[in-house]
């Protein structure tokens, strides 16, 4: 079954608290957590304040996705508050191979983000060292985008890429635009955790969008 994270992004943070109740309260595994910096994307979100408040009633671990420039000055702050995982973007790191092993040393799970444009392929020379590769879906900086098709083919390509390099434990995580609608193929063609923003903050039920994307995969084994 894949991993369900929730990205807190498209939640009403007038009442956050509630939101992350119902995330508490679901079949989700993580907290997706946007942090972006106005200059990476377009866009600017929130910073280590309010991931370590969401921490402190987060039930379950946070996976913070950082778009922003100059990772590494603020990685030793976001693990501090309480980030599991921590996902840098490849585009925004000139030295990735350092960036990766400063997120480990800290005991953190490692992440390498990927924009739409960026081939799997320049992550050959890393994949040894990290524990999960997001796959973009959208161009980073906002929810409730369109999810870019082409993605499928680079799940695949990763899938593919982690085997001959032994990597079986790779996760591939998808980002953007994730919903009902993609969520099987997703799976199917090797992705292991899937955010959802919009899917299910925005939704009348936001737990049985959880639940229904929790068992996408289920009837889709090879017959
Ligand atoms: C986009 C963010 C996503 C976003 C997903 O830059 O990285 O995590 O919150 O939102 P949806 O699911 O609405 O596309
Ligand atoms: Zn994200």
């Amino acid at each position: 079954m894949p991993l369900i994270a929730p990205s807190v992004l498209a939640a009403d943070f007038t009442n956050l608290t509630s939101e992350v109740r119902k995330v508490n309260e679901s079949d989700a595994d993580w907290f997706h957590l946007d942090v972006m910096d106005g200059r990476f994307v377009p866009n600017i979100s929130f910073g280590q304040f309010i991931v370590k408040a969401i921490e402190s009633i987060a039930e379950k671990p946070l996976d913070l996705h950082l778009m922003i420039v100059e990772p590494e000055k603020y990685v030793p702050e976001f693990a501090a508050a309480g980030a599991d995982v921590i996902t840098v973007h490849y585009e925004a790191c000139p030295h990735l191979h350092r960036n990766i092993h400063q997120i480990k040393d800290l005991g953190k799970t490692a992440g390498v983000a990927i924009n739409p444009h960026t081939p799997v392929q320049v992550l050959r020379d890393v994949i040894n060292d990290i524990d999960m590769v997001c796959i973009m879906s959208v161009n980073p900086g906002f929810g409730g985008q369109k999810f870019i098709q082409k993605t499928y083919d680079k799940v695949r390509q990763l899938r593919q890429m982690a085997a001959e390099h032994q990597c079986e434990n790779l996760l591939i995580e998808i980002d953007g635009g994730v919903s009902m609608a993609n969520a099987t193929e997703l799976i199917q063609a090797g992705a292991d955790v899937l955010v959802a923003g919009s899917a299910v903050f925005r939704a009348d039920d936001p737990q049985k969008v959880i639940r229904d994307l929790k068992n996408a995969g289920q009837h889709t084994t090879q017959i």
